[in-house]
C-alpha cells in the first residue's frame, strides 16, 4: 500500500520535491507505462491544489489519445498541433496557459477550466505523451509549477513509455 502525504503548507519547491519523491517511489521497478501514468496522475491530483483535471495523453500513431487521468471524462483524440496538448506535443515545448480562453484553438473538455499547463514527455528526444493539468482558477500555474513539473517528467518520463 502507498500512503503519501502532501505537505499541508510550504512553498512550491517543497511541494514539488515531495511530489517527485512520491512519484519516483510509486513507479520504481514497474515497467508498465499505463500503470505508472495512472499513479502519477493520481499523485498530482492528491498533491497539487486547485486542479479540475490531471492526466496524460499518449502519442499513438501520430495523434494524442486519452490516457490515465483524474477528473471529468475528457476528449479522447487530439490531432497534433491542435489545442494546448497538441501544440505541446507538436512543438516539444511546455505550454503554460494563464487564460485558456485566450489560447487559439483551446479544446474545452470541461467548461470550468480557466488555466492549463501541458508538459511533453520525451524519451530519446521523441514525444511519447503529454502531461496535462487544468485548473478552474485563472493563472493557476506559474514558472515554479513549470519547473517542478518539467523536473518530474525529466526524472520519471522513461517510466511512462
Ligand atoms: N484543453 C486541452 C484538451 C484536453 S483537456 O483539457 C483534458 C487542449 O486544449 O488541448
Amino acid at each position: 500500500m502507498f500512503d503519501f502525504n502532501a505537505p499541508a503548507d510550504g512553498d512550491k519547491n517543497t511541494l514539488y520535491a515531495d511530489l517527485l519523491s512520491a512519484a519516483e517511489a510509486v513507479t520504481e521497478g514497474e515497467p508498465d507505462a499505463i500503470a505508472n501514468m495512472a499513479n502519477v496522475a493520481a499523485l498530482i491530483w492528491q498533491f497539487l491544489p486547485d486542479l479540475n483535471w490531471s492526466g496524460f495523453y499518449r502519442m499513438v500513431e501520430g495523434e494524442l489519445i486519452l490516457g490515465p487521468f483524474q477528473g471529468k471524462p475528457a476528449c479522447i483524440r487530439i490531432p497534433l498541433g491542435r489545442g494546448v496538448c497538441g501544440t505541446a506535443a507538436a512543438s516539444g515545448h511546455t505550454q503554460l496557459v494563464k487564460d485558456v480562453h485566450a489560447f487559439p484553438g483551446h479544446i474545452a473538455c470541461d467548461a470550468a477550466s480557466a488555466s492549463e499547463i501541458v508538459v511533453p514527455v520525451k524519451v530519446d528526444g521523441r514525444v511519447v505523451a503529454v502531461l496535462d493539468l487544468d485548473s478552474p482558477l485563472a493563472a493557476r500555474f506559474d514558472a515554479a509549477d513549470q519547473q517542478g513539473l518539467e523536473m518530474l517528467i525529466a526524472r520519471i518520463g522513461s517510466r511512462l513509455a
